[in-house]
């Protein structure tokens, strides 16, 4: 049985079973900061578990991509465990509990997909005699095959009792697949809660009834839940009855793939064999990760792609490949997962892209971290140390993607070890920081006053579609972190309305302004954000008290939002624009729509053309002037996929979406506010081309009465120079041609003027020359010179004597330059110009260096040149008379 059909079955079980089928959250969990990748199917409903949520159902069902890294040095190396993995599970939010739970999972199990019933034994919590009489006697299992354990591994999240967090817990039951007595460690009294491979737990149910409160206080919830979790890969690897999951129907061509692109045969047992695992396993969890909007980063979740990414590549140059080779792997991802998520297989080649250009880049990494390691060796060799540190060795490892080995062969080979101990403690201390970041801790279930709203109200109705004002009921004022009753002028205030025309940030588009006002009381808002189905009003009152009584005038500043408006459509097509000028690839990657520009963020690979931006501006211009009608529709996200709508990157939709279309075409699925006529956008400018990111690409633009604005702007420009260069418009190119013709033939002048002066200089120079053992010294200040004309006035004095040392020195711009130059005979006696200047620049706060017979330095304290070059007299002095001596010896 492969994996879509065990992923059907379950969810079309679960359908018979009165659940909603709903969609997985996106990896980027769309209404919780406090995590930063999706790691359970639970997390999209905790609202539903404290009875907070609005969802219009009391069962549900889910397939949900998850990504943990808290395993990660797990992976590759076991059977069982993954970055990225699917989590099918059923949920009940106050409603069916422990006897239909189990009864199902069994009925699914044993008669769904036939598992036989004699290898599945279960868990249950040790205090949950209910859980246990019912699988004893309801269900009938031998009571050998029941187990009990404490609150490590039948609660969930694991001791939760003890240790928190606060928030939805309860005990679970896990239900396992006895492999038999030939897998694993062998032992007689092996049982499910052993290491070793033998149990694989297939499925946990977990009963969420306590919110565990401070002090590990565990009240019970007003109602029970339901909440499991059975990772998809697992049940396909014992369905399949292959040893790993790595050898199930989604995971064989991967490694397939791999074995020909490195020219080595997969075999379960070997050190390679864990390699080409992980690999394969990395590379799927950034495919999904990229297909859900995250980008290779420094920081947060790209980071933790980043990571990922560097890992698999570093694992790669371990099999042997030399060249960039995970992209050629996304398409087979694309592939194996295309039933279920025809988006990665739509978009392979743009994801292929961001993993390739990491890879270029990270090779150049390695690169760095080469130069890089050099320099320690060299730094350990002067202090005669023979151990690099742990810490060295670990930023090594985390910066720059070195594996220990690696680090260990190439100090070997110059003589040296690393302080292995250091590198585990380091890493270690990075283990214990990616836990804590990936474990639910207690912040999951935000306990703020926006928690309390949510017991007040089930959300704020959005009206901004039709009304640019509405009366409304004030749910809550916010100061702080606390709900007040009262709010008085010049304070400042986020407030929470029943409906609104304000449009809350999101997708991309800014929140609206405008004035809140109530019995003449006002609130002037600059900002509205959302959370989850609340709509959050950000300001200040500016007149009288606001109380939460009567009915409040919601208005929003019009004129702004007829600009973001006229922005917003011209995103939209923009995007069909540039898709038609340089292809399909060309996806939204991000988006920001302001009242006063545009800025689209798109897949490509390479700076546009002005030809390109000329083509798609054209374009956009055209469909505006069309004055295209644009239709907005409610619809199933089924019938919105056929009418051809582009979904965006990262984005998740449920059952019923708003599709945007303009003319015919262009159809996007969004949730913005657009102008009712493309004519009403007016005109479309380009003004900005940039890169963001590898293989990602910036447009800037206006529209409206903003493009126009900008052309006076540059009109009053041109207007200003013609007046500056005294001439007309038509003439002013020409005019700025001959200005920087005569300016260049002036500075040619110049130059002459002053090799002239130079020429002057050097004969009065060598006249006033001190004379020490008759060597002809020469220290000087020119003025208003360059290093070149230094280094020219050096040359020609050399010219001019035969034993000669030369210092001069400029200022200009607070910045000293001096040049030092010796007579081959005084070389020969050893006197050093490079070594000379570093020490003269010493005294203007710098330093230099060069060659034995010319050198330049440079400085920053140009008041102290005088006393620099009093000093450089004497110090040739010396140095003349030393070397001198020295040579005559
Ligand atoms: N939320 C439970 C888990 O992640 C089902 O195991």
């Amino acid at each position: 049985m492969n994996t879509n059909e065990i992923r059907n079955k379950f969810l079309t079980f679960f359908e018979k079973k009165s659940h909603v089928i709903w969609p997985s959250d996106s990896l980027v969990p769309q209404n919780d900061p406090t995590i930063l990748f999706t790691g359970a199917g639970m997390n999209q409903f905790k609202d539903m578990f404290l009875g907070k949520g609005n969802l219009p159902f009391k069962r549900a069902t889910t397939c949900q991509k998850c990504l943990r890294t808290g395993d990660i040095d797990n992976v590759g190396k076991t059977a069982s465990h993954h970055t990225f993995f699917e989590m099918l599970g059923n949920f009940s939010f106050g409603d069916y509990f422990k006897k239909e739970t189990i009864e199902w999972a069994w009925e699914f199990l044993v008669q769904e997909l036939g598992m036989p019933e004699n290898r599945l034994s279960v868990s249950v919590y040790k205090d949950d005699q209910e859980s246990y009489e019912i699988w004893d006697r309801h269900i009938g299992i031998p009571r050998s095959n029941i187990y009990q354990y404490g609150e490590k591994d039948n609660f969930w999240p694991a001791n939760a009792p003890l240790l928190g967090p606060n928030g939805p817990c309860g005990p679970c039951s896990e239900i396992f697949f006895d492999q038999g007595e030939k897998v694993g460690c062998g032992t007689k009294g092996c049982d499910p809660a052993c290491d070793c491979d033998r149990f694989v737990e297939i499925w946990n149910l977990v009963f969420t009834q306590y919110n565990r409160t401070e002090g590990g206080k565990l009240v019970p919830l007003p109602h029970k839940n339901v909440d499991t979790g059975m990772g998809l890969e697992r049940m396909a690897r014992v369905m399949q009855g292959v040893q790993t999951n790595f050898d199930i129907d989604i995971f064989r061509p991967i490694i397939k793939s791999l074995e020909e692109i490195a020219h080595i045969k997969y075999n379960g047992q070997s050190e390679h064999a864990i390699l080409m695992r992980r690999i394969a396993d990395h590379v799927k969890a950034c495919v999904f990760c990229i297909s859900d909007g995250v980008l290779p980063g420094n920081e947060g979740r790209g980071y933790v792609e980043r990571r990922l990414l560097r890992r698999a590549i570093r694992d790669g140059t371990q099999l042997g490949i030399k060249d960039c080779f995970l992209y050629k792997l996304v398409p087979i991802v694309g592939n194996v997962m295309q039933e279920y998520y025809p988006d990665i297989k739509q978009r392979r080649e743009n994801i292929a892209r961001v993993v390739k250009s990491e890879e270029e880049k990270f090779h150049e990494t390695l690169e760095l971290g080469t130069a890089r390691l050099k320099e320690w060796m060299d730094t350990l060799q002067k202090n005669q140390q023979k151990v690099l540190s742990g810490q060295e060795a670990f930023k090594l490892y985390d910066t720059y993607g070195f594996p220990l080995d690696m680090t260990e062969l190439i100090l070997s080979e110059k003589g040296f070890t690393v302080d292995k101990d250091g590198f585990e403690n380091e890493l270690k201390k990075q283990r214990i920081q990616a836990r804590t970041s990936s474990q639910m801790t207690g912040q999951v279930f935000d306990t703020g006053p926006l928690s309390r709203i949510k017991e007040l109200s089930k959300g704020t109705e959005f009206l901004g579609y039709q009304a640019d004002a509405c009366e409304a009921k004030i749910i809550a004022l916010i100061q702080g972190d606390q709900l007040v009753e009262v709010v008085t002028v010049g304070e400042e205030v986020t407030v929470v309305l029943d409906r609104t025309p304000f449009y809350g940030e999101s997708g991309g588009q800014v929140g609206d302004t405008g004035i809140l006002e109530l019995n003449g009381n006002q609130v002037k808002i600059t900002d509205t954000k959302k959370n989850n189905d609340f709509i959050l009003h950000i300001g200040k009152v500016i007149k009288g008290d606001i109380r939460k009584e009567g009915l409040v005038h919601a208005k929003i500043d019009i004129q702004r939002r007829n600009s973001i408006r006229k922005n917003h459509s011209a995103t939209h097509i923009l995007h069909f624009a540039l898709r038609k000028v340089i292809g399909q690839h060309a996806e939204q990657s991000g988006s920001l729509v302001t009242q006063d520009r545009l800025r689209f963020d798109f897949h490509h690979f390479s700076g546009l053309t002005q030809e390109e931006i000329i083509r798609i501006e054209d374009i956009v211009n055209e469909m505006i002037l069309k004055n295209e009608p644009v239709v907005v529709k409610e619809l199933s996200i089924h019938e919105a996929r056929n009418a051809g709508a582009i979904a965006l990157f990262g984005e998740k939709y449920g059952d019923l979406v708003r599709m945007v279309a303009i003319g015919d075409f262009s159809k996007e699925l969004c949730g913005g506010t657009h102008v009712n006529h493309s004519g009403e956008i007016g005109l479309l400018r380009i003004i900005g081309e940039s890169s963001v990111a590898a293989g990602i690409r910036r447009i800037e633009a206006m529209t409206g009465t903003a493009t126009l604005n900008r052309d006076r702007e540059k009109e009053r420009l041109v207007n200003e120079m013609c007046s500056a260069l005294n001439t007309s418009e038509d003439k002013l190119i020409a005019k700025t041609q001959d200005l920087l013709s005569e300016l260049k033939n002036l500075q040619k002048e110049l130059h002459k003027v002053k090799q002239k002066e130079i020429s002057g200089k050097v004969d009065s120079f060598v006249e006033n020359a001190k004379v020490v053992s008759g060597v002809k010294i020469i220290t000087r200040k020119l003025e208003d010179a360059t290093a070149d004309d230094l280094r020219k006035t050096a040359d020609r004095l050399m010219k001019s004597a035969k034993d000669m040392a030369i210092i001069l020195g400029t200022a200009q711009n607070g910045r000293v330059t001096i040049i030092a130059a010796l007579s081959p005979a005084l070389v020969k006696c050893g006197l050093h110009a490079g070594n000379i200047s570093k020490e003269i620049a010493k005294v203007v706060g710098g330093g230099g260096g060069g060659r034995p017979d010319m050198a330049q330095a440079g400085g920053q304290w140009p008041e102290k040149l005088d006393e620099a070059l009093s000093f450089a007299t004497e110090l040739l002095r010396e140095k003349i008379l030393a070397g001198v001596s020295l040579s005559a010896e």
